[in-house]
């Protein structure tokens, strides 16, 4: 590990041209990714808290990036979920390694409205809206078979008819309070440039790397 070393070149000066619209810069770099042939250009790490102030993350998709909100979707009974309900702070990081860039958005969460999750449930694709009827997310699963059998009762069930939106699942909206962008660049003099709410208005620093 010790040998394995990359110097970044790629970044070039942040520039924010509107800190009241803090995730505008985050809504062009996952653009740019998408146009570099990222795989998963919309993937981030969210960091949520149990009850014992533990902290556990994993990744999720961003489905959602609308008036400087971001949003994703889940199992409402997860353990993500069941963290998020009882601590409403979250933490997280999009990183596009072949662009040299990390953004960290850190905010509150809320539970997303039930028309916006029909409307993205109801676009995925048959097998994905069975899946999400067939697991019972974060829970113990006694074996393979078990959760294939799951599929194949659900996929029996709705045969010839619509599948409907199960009432566990769902999706969060973050409201940002601070965002930070990072580009790599030459002799680790990386770019970071935080947005980060204070009272009623934004506020833009940089960072040393
Ligand atoms: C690239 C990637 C994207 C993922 N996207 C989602 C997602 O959008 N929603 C989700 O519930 N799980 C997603 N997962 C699975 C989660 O990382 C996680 O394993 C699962 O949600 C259970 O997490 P929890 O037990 O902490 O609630 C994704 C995993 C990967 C690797």
């Amino acid at each position: 590990m010790r040998n394995i070393r990359k110097d970044y070149q790629k970044g070039k000066p942040i520039v924010i041209t509107d800190k009241t619209k803090p995730l505008d810069l985050l809504e062009i770099w996952i653009n740019d990714a998408l146009e570099n042939g990222v795989t998963e250009p919309n993937a981030m790490n969210i960091a949520t808290v149990d009850s014992n102030g533990h902290p556990r993350n994993r990744m999720v998709l961003i489905k959602h990036l609308v008036n400087d909100e971001i949003g994703f979707f889940t199992n409402l009974n997860s353990d993500k979920s069941i963290e998020i309900q009882g601590h409403s702070r979250i933490s997280c990081t999009i990183w596009w390694p072949e662009m040299e860039r990390q953004v960290r958005v850190e905010g509150v969460t809320q539970k997303m409205k039930k028309d916006l999750v029909e409307d993205y449930f109801f676009s995925r694709p048959r097998k994905s809206r069975i899946a999400a009827w067939a697991s019972d997310q974060s829970k113990k699963l006694e074996s393979r078979k078990k959760l294939e059998d799951r599929f194949d009762y659900y996929n029996s069930k709705f045969e010839g008819g619509d599948v409907p939106l199960p009432p566990f699942w769902g999706g969060y909206i973050i409201t940002p309070e601070r965002v930070e962008y990072w580009e790599g660049r030459p002799s680790r003099l990386h770019e970071r440039v935080v947005i980060k709410k204070s009272e009623n208005s934004w506020k833009t620093e940089r960072l040393y790397p």
